[in-house]
C-alpha cells in the first residue's frame, strides 16, 4: 500500500515495538492482578493478539488505591514544592518525546490509529501537556481576602487527594495525559484505569513516570474491565474525585457510585453529536473540506466528531457534491501506510455498532450518498459514509455513532440553524464556517456547546479549557480549569487585632 508519496520518505517507518509492559503497575512495580487473570488485547489490522495484559478487579483498585493514599497522606509528592514537582514532570515530557517511535507504533497496534499522527501529533502533544501543567505547579495559590470584620483571611489551593482516572480507547495518550497532568502538578496522587480495549500505552507511560523520578505510589495504573476494575474505583471509599471520559451510560454509573460512596466528585466527559454550521458565504471547497475532516477523522471515534452538518441551502448542492467526491478519495488501509487517512474501527463491538446505526439510517428513510459498508479486504474497516435528508429526530441525528458517519441537514436562516444546533441532549463542542462577524458572534454565544470552532475544527490547545454542557458532562479536560478540578479551596481566617472570642 501506498509507497510513492513524498511523505513516506520523509519520515522513518515505525519499528514495530515489542510489547514490554503487560502487568499492573502498583506502587512502583509491575506486579500479577491477585486473582492471576489476564486478558487479551487485540490488533485491530488483523485481530491477532498482541499481548496477554493482567487483568485487574476490586482487589488489585485496593491495593493501588492504598499505594496512592499512603503517598497522598505521608509521602513526598504533595509536600514537594510546586517547582519541583513540575521538573520531575519535564523530565518525564522529556522521556516521552524521546519514545515516540514506539509509543506511536503501540497506540497503532492497540487501537488502529494512524502512526503518523500518533507519533507527530498526539506524543508530542502529551509532552506538551505534562510540560504546561508543570509550568503551572509553582504558580498555585489562593486569595487575600477582603474580610468585612477585623479579621485576616486568605485561601489557600490543597491538592484534591487520591484522584480515579477512567480513560477511554479512542485517544489513550491524551486522555491519559489530560488527566494524570493537572492531577499531578496539583499534587495529587493518581489510579489511572484504562480501557479494556487499549491498555498498553497507560503500562508504558508507568515504566516513564517511575524513570522520571515520580514516588512509588504517585501514579498507578490498574488495567481490566469496567464493570469490575472500573467500578470499584469509582465507588471506592478512599478515593476523592474520580475524572472520567466515555459513554454517557457509563458516566451515569460513576456518578451513583460517587453518591453512594463517599459523595467524590466527578467529572465527566461523555462524548456528543456535535453541530458544524456551513453558511452560504462559506468557500463550498474549503468548508467540504473541513466538514469532511471534522466527520472522519481518528474514523470518527472522537468525542467532537461533527457528526451533524448543517448547510445553508444556497451552497447546499454544491457543498454536498464537494463532500462525497472527498470521501470517495479518503483511502482506508494500513495505518502505519502514511497515505492511509483512516485505519480500522477499534473492535468488532464498534465496528457493528457502527454499522448498526448506519441500517438504522438507511432503515428511517435518509439518504446514503457514499460508503456505508466495511471495506471489501480487510475486517474492521468501515467506509467513509455520507447521508442527507436527514431528519432531526432520526437516530442517526440523535445518537452518539463514534464512526465515519456524516449526516446532511438543509436550513435556510440563522435563526433555524442555531434552533437546530442546539436541538441534542449533548454539548460538547460545535463549528462555524462563514465569513461574515455578525453571524459569528451571533452563532457563537447561541451555541450550547463547550467549545465553538470558527473556521477551523478540533482546535484543541493546552490554555483551551475543554468539557461539555448539558449530557456532554462537567469539568475540564485542559487548561487552567481543569487545574483547578483538582483543587480545594481552604479559608483560613484570624482575628486581626486581640481576639473577642479569646
Ligand atoms: P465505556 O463508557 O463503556 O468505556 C469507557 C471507560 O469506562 C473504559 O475504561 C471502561 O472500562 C470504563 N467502564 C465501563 N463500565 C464501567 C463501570 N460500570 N464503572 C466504571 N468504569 C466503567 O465506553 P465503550 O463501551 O467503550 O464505548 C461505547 C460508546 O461510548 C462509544 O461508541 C461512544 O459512543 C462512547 N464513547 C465516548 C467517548 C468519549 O470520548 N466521550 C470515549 C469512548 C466511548
Ligand atoms: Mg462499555
Amino acid at each position: 500500500m501506498g509507497s510513492e508519496t513524498a511523505r513516506e520518505t520523509e519520515v522513518p517507518k515505525a519499528k514495530i515495538p515489542e510489547i514490554r509492559y503487560t502487568k499492573l503497575f502498583i506502587n512502583g512495580e509491575f506486579i500479577d492482578a491477585v486473582s492471576g487473570k489476564t486478558f487479551e488485547t487485540r490488533d485491530p489490522r488483523t485481530g491477532e493478539v498482541l499481548a496477554m495484559v493482567s487483568e485487574g478487579d476490586k482487589d488489585d483498585i485496593d491495593r493501588a488505591v492504598k499505594a496512592a493514599r499512603h503517598a497522598f497522606d505521608h509521602g513526598q509528592w504533595p509536600r514537594l514544592s510546586g517547582a519541583e514537582r513540575g521538573r520531575i514532570l519535564r523530565r518525564l515530557a522529556d522521556l516521552i518525546d524521546e519514545h515516540s517511535d514506539e509509543l506511536g507504533a503501540l497506540e497503532t497496534r492497540d487501537g488502529g490509529k494512524l502512526f503518523l499522527v500518533s507519533k507527530l501529533g498526539e506524543i508530542p502533544t502529551c509532552a506538551n501537556t505534562l510540560r504546561y501543567f508543570a509550568g503551572a505547579a509553582d504558580k498555585i495559590h489562593g486569595h487575600t481576602l477582603k474580610m468585612a470584620r477585623e479579621m485576616m483571611g486568605y485561601t489557600l489551593k490543597e491538592p484534591v487527594g487520591v484522584v480515579g482516572a477512567i480513560l477511554p480507547w479512542n485517544f489513550p495518550s491524551i486522555m491519559f495525559f489530560s488527566k494524570a497532568s493537572p492531577a499531578l502538578a496539583a499534587g495529587c496522587t493518581v489510579v489511572v484505569k484504562p480501557a479494556e480495549q487499549t491498555p498498553l500505552a497507560a503500562l508504558f507511560y508507568a515504566h516513564l513516570a517511575k524513570q522520571a523520578g515520580i514516588p512509588d505510589g504517585v501514579l498507578n495504573v490498574v488495567t481490566g474491565y469496567g464493570p469490575t476494575a472500573g467500578a470499584a474505583l469509582a465507588s471506592h471509599m478512599e478515593v476523592d474525585k474520580i475524572s472520567f471520559t466515555g459513554s454517557t451510560e457509563v458516566g451515569r454509573l460513576i456518578m451513583e457510585a460517587a453518591a453512594k460512596s463517599n459523595l467524590k466528585p466527578v467529572s465527566l466527559e461523555l462524548g456528543g453529536k456535535s453541530p458544524i454550521i456551513v453558511f452560504d458565504d462559506a468557500d463550498v471547497n474549503v468548508a467540504a473540506e473541513l466538514a469532511t475532516m471534522a466527520a472522519f477523522f481518528n474514523k470518527g471515534e472522537i468525542c467532537v466528531a461533527a457528526s451533524r452538518t448543517l448547510v445553508q441551502e444556497g451552497i447546499y448542492d454544491d457543498f454536498v457534491k464537494a463532500c462525497v467526491e472527498k470521501a470517495k478519495a479518503w483511502k482506508i488501509g494500513d495505518p502505519f501506510d502514511p497515505t492511509v487517512n483512516h485505519g480500522p474501527q477499534v473492535d468488532k463491538v464498534q465496528f457493528d455498532r457502527v454499522l448498526g446505526f448506519i441500517q438504522q439510517g438507511k432503515k428511517e428513510g435518509a439518504t446514503l450518498l457514499t460508503g456505508g459498508k466495511p471495506c471489501e479486504e480487510t475486517g474492521l474497516h468501515i467506509e467513509p459514509t455520507i447521508f442527507a435528508n436527514v431528519q432531526d429526530d432520526m437516530t442517526i441525528a440523535t445518537e452518539e455513532i463514534f464512526g465515519p458517519v456524516m449526516s446532511l441537514f438543509k436550513f435556510k436562516t440563522v435563526e433555524e440553524a442555531i434552533e437546530r444546533a442546539n436541538k441534542t441532549r449533548y454539548g460538547l463542542a460545535a463549528g462555524i464556517v462563514t465569513k461574515d462577524l455578525n453571524t459569528v458572534n451571533r452563532v457563537s454565544r447561541s451555541l450550547r456547546a463547550g467549545a465553538v470552532w470558527i473556521n477551523c475544527y478540533f482546535a484543541f490547545d493546552n490554555d483551551a479549557p475543554f468539557g461539555g454542557y448539558k449530557m456532554s458532562g462537567f469539568g475540564k479536560d485542559s487548561g487552567l480549569d481543569s487545574l483547578h478540578d483538582y483543587l480545594n479551596t481552604k479559608t483560613v481566617v484570624t482575628p486581626l487585632f486581640d481576639s473577642p472570642w479569646l
